[in-house]
Order: structure tokens, then sequence, then C-alpha cells
């Protein structure tokens, strides 16, 4: 199936994670951006969507990101936002940010936004008055969080300045101009990391009387910078997110060394290596699997699944609950190479480890696609909400 064809059809899910899983680390912040169409046709007809039909389709095409229950996750919370029906079946027709366009239509766009109206608070039809004064999501952008994105639920009714407040002082930040929903700058202030240094959001005519403004709390900051930008858990190795990257890279770095024993037919190697498996993804206690008296590991010792601290297990943690998912199927392609390194490591012959090492390759293929997802998502979790 060709690519294109399929984005012409109802494209299933497992093509954007593909696509999203492409979509490089260092441009994230520039990439994909898709400006807010504030008259997109398929507002019409959201009148009369069904919500309780609406919840399946939210379960399908939309809590992957959203989170099981609107908490967030890649996307913003949708719980408790108060967004209105009309404003979801907007999105949902224009797409936001990285979030395609059109990923429903028809009557399950309509129900889908009465469902996500309702779990929001917001109106639940055009024409109802909505529970809160539209708000929208900001968020820091980029692998060092050196930028800012503005989606508004509405066009800003004026020219609006978008200012940072925290710590460091107060930054204007840019300007979003009447009309407009969406803004976005991936440098605000010279390359610096914004978070920790700023922590609040100002839009409106003025930062004294902001229209709209949010926070990120303390601890969720203190969580995104160990994600990205330095963990205090990890001295050596700076954020939790290159310090799994690093170990996710020696094991695919051995699991070819171990297919090379296999092709050389080499019986020692492929029990060196298949004892690698075990010791770079469980990390400590370190196990000499085949039993040649020495343990040996390439990996740092703290592993990806179980040692403490495990690397798989805290980058899940700081990203946040809505992608425990993704990070629990990681885990799990780790923990079936363990397994199947254990089988490698003490083989007693190379055709005895054969198949093994297949189902080795396989897992570590899908670990690599697995884990590019999970960086995408951990480089746009820093969301806040912005309210009246
Ligand atoms: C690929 C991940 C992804 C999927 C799937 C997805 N979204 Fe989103 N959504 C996002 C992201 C990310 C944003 C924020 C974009 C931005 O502001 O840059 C967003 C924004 C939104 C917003 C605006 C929220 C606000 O506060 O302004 C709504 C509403 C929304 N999504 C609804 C939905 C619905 C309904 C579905 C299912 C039909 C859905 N989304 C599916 C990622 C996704």
């Amino acid at each position: 199936m060709r690519p294109e064809a399929a984005l012409t059809q109802r494209p299933p899910w497992a093509l954007f994670a593909a696509l999203f899983a492409v979509v490089s680390l260092a441009v994230y912040g520039l990439a994909q951006w898709q400006p807010f169409a504030v008259d997109a046709p398929a507002a019409a007809g959201v009148a009369g969507g069904d919500a309780a039909a609406g919840q399946a389709v939210y379960a399908r095409a939309c809590a992957s990101c959203h989170g099981a229950g609107g908490e967030g996750g890649v996307g913003p919370a949708l719980a408790g936002s108060g967004i209105g029906a009309e404003a979801v079946a907007v999105v949902v027709a224009s797409g936001r940010g990285i979030m395609p366009a059109g990923l429903v239509s028809g009557d399950e766009a309509a129900d889908v936004a009465a469902f996500v109206a309702q779990v929001s608070g917001g109106a639940a039809a055009p024409g109802e008055a909505a529970a809160t004064r539209p708000g929208g999501t900001a968020g820091v952008i980029g692998v060092r969080l050196t930028g800012l994105s503005l989606a508004l639920e509405e066009p800003a009714p004026a020219a609006w300045g978008v200012w940072l407040e925290g710590p460091a002082g107060r930054l204007r930040a840019g300007s979003i101009d009447a009309g407009e929903g969406a803004w976005r700058d991936a440098d605000v202030d010279d390359g610096q990391t914004l978070l920790g240094r700023y922590d609040t959001v100002l839009v409106g005519s003025t930062a004294d009387d902001p229209a709209l403004s949010g926070a990120f709390a303390q601890e969720r900051i203190d969580q995104l910078l160990a994600l990205l930008i330095d963990d205090p858990q990890r001295a050596e190795e700076g954020s939790a997110l290159d310090a799994a990257a690093a170990q996710i890279d020696v094991l695919s770095e051995h699991v070819r060394f171990l297919a090379a024993a296999r092709d050389e037919g080499n019986l020692a190697n492929v029990r060196f290596h298949g004892e690698h498996m075990v010791n770079i993804t469980r990390g400590e206690p370190l196990q000499d699997v085949d039993g040649n008296g020495d343990v040996s590991n390439p990996g740092d010792g703290v592993g990806l699944i179980d040692g403490p601290g495990a690397h798989l297990r805290r980058v899940g943690l700081l990203i946040g609950p809505a992608l425990t998912d993704r990070d629990r199927e990681a885990a799990a392609l780790a923990a079936a190479i363990a397994r199947d390194g254990e089988v490698a490591g003490s083989a007693e012959s190379v055709t005895g480890a054969a198949q093994a090492i297949a189902a080795i390759e396989r897992a570590d293929a899908r670990l690599a696609r697995v884990w590019a997802r999970l960086r995408s998502a951990a480089v746009a979790a820093a969301v806040v909400e912005l309210q009246p």
C-alpha cells in the first residue's frame, strides 16, 4: 500500500504513529505546524452529536494522545478544560499542531465533539453558553525546551502580547495578531531553556492584566527538566531521555554483535553476547549467564527494565501517566530480549540459539520504533492550559 493512498482513506492510528516517529527531534518544534483554521467547514453539523456514541470514537481515535479519561498526554488535557463541542469539531476537522486533521468526520466527528464537551464541561452545541470563557494551551517546545507555542480556542480579539514570567523575571516572548488562533516561536530567548527560568505564560493586551494565563506546577517543571535537560538521578548522563537512548543504543549494537557471532558460527561469542542481552536490559545485579566465571556487561548497570531507577520506567514516569502504555510496550520488548538472551547465553550450540537470536533481532527493531515514538512524546509533553 502506497502511503499517499493510505492518507486519502481514513488513516489508521498505526500510520500516524509511524509518521509521528519520523518527525526528527531536532526539527520537532518547527515541524508539522498547521495554522488553526478558525472557520473550518466541519464545525457545521455539530448540533445533536451523541455523546454516548462519541465515547467509543474517542477511545479509538483520541485516547492515545489525550489520555483514556481526557487527562492529557501527547495532547493537552481535555477533561475539565471547558472546551465546547463546536471548538472541538473545528480542531478535529482542521488539525492542530502535530494532531492530524480529519481523524474522524461526519457523525463520528459530531459524536466525539459532544463527548469531549461533556468531559470538558464546555457547551454541548453551538449557541449554548460555555461553562467557562474560551482558553487554550501553551506548550514549551523543542528538545531543549527553548520555544513556545500557543493554540487558542478562539482567535485573539485584538493584537495580543505573549509573555513568560518566573524566577528570571518577565520576558516578552512575542505577539499574536488579531484574528489569529495560533502562534509559535522555536527560540524565544537566545536558545536558552525556558522552563525553570519561567513558569507562567501570559497572553493578552497587557501582561499585568492578561486575558489568559497558565502556570506549570513546580513538580511538573522538575519532571520535564529531568526528562529533557538534566536528570539529578543521572549525574553523568544528562537527561533521563539521553540516558535511556544511550542504553538502547548499546543494546542495539550488541544485538548486531550477537547476530555476527551466529553468522560466524562462534558459540562462545553467541553465549557472551547473549549474556549481554540480559545484563544490558536488566541491569544490576549482573548475571554470569554464559557460565564462563565472569559477569560481563557493556551497559551502564542501570538496566532498561528491572534495575533500580530502570531507564524506561523513569522516562515513562517523567513523561506522565497518559503514556504509560507506550513505555510498557517498550519495557515488554526489552523483557523479551532479556528472556531470549538467557536462551542464547546458555545455548549448547549455535543452531540451538538461532530462534532466540532471530526473535531478539525482531524485538530490537520494534523497540527502535516504539522508542522513537516515546521520544517524540517526551518532547511534546510540556503543555499547560491557558485560562481566563
Ligand atoms: C497524534 C496525537 C493526537 C491525536 C490522535 C489526537 N490529538 Fe487532539 N491534540 C493533540 C495535540 C498535540 C494537541 C495540541 C496541539 C497544539 O496546540 O500544538 C491537540 C489538541 C486538541 C484539541 C485542542 C485542545 C485545546 O485545549 O485547545 C482538541 C479539542 C483535541 N485535540 C481533540 C482531539 C480529538 C477529539 C481527537 C480524536 C478525534 C484528537 N484530539 C486526537 C494530539 C492529538
